[in-house]
């Protein structure tokens, strides 16, 4: 039965440490890894988690766009479970959209990505998918891809003045 994982908050080390790559995603500790974030992620209105927010330093991470009460406006898509993933190449168009995180609450922040960008990964089944990602998706991808190099959204800020509090946001895009 997968379980609710402690999610690390800002400030524990395995949040700004470079994940290592998977070995072998048929591993059942790395099944039964990928099946705890799935819920945890959903338990927490995530719309993706990476494997350091649950105290593994992993390249592995879900992504799992749905609209929910922390992402009224986010589009629907099957939870995915991306392994080793890499960002291939991107978009010089960027756009600015609201991130928040589950490691770092009660704050959300406007942060520029790449609209577009091509990542591939391994499948949990093992099978290496190549893809192309836009807007949202392509967002979820990216702050979850910092998550495994160390970084967290606050770190991609233009300006401080770009955070706001969780309440004044849900104020904002409501
Ligand atoms: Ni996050």
């Amino acid at each position: 039965m997968p379980i609710l994982r402690q999610i690390a908050q800002l400030g524990q080390p395995v949040l700004r440490e470079p994940a290592r790559s998977v070995a072998d995603p048929a591993d059942p500790a790395i099944q039964a890894l990928i099946d705890d974030l799935l819920v945890t992620a959903e338990d927490a209105n995530g719309v993706g988690i990476a494997a350091p927010q649950v105290y593994e330093p992993l390249a592995l991470f879900i992504v799992a766009s749905r609209p929910n009460p922390r992402y009224p406006h986010a589009p629907a898509m099957a939870p995915t479970a991306m392994i080793n993933p890499e960002l291939v190449w991107t978009s010089e168009e960027t756009e600015t959209g609201w991130e928040g995180c589950l490691s770092v609450p009660g704050l959300r922040g406007l942060v520029p990505r790449h609209r577009r960008i091509g990542v591939s990964y391994m499948s949990r089944t093992g099978k290496l998918c190549e893809e192309e990602l836009s807007d949202f998706i392509a967002r979820v991808f990216q702050h979850e891809y910092d998550h495994i190099h160390g970084l967290v959204f606050i770190d991609r800020v233009a300006s401080t003045r770009d955070l706001v509090s969780e309440k004044e946001y849900l104020r904002i895009v409501s």
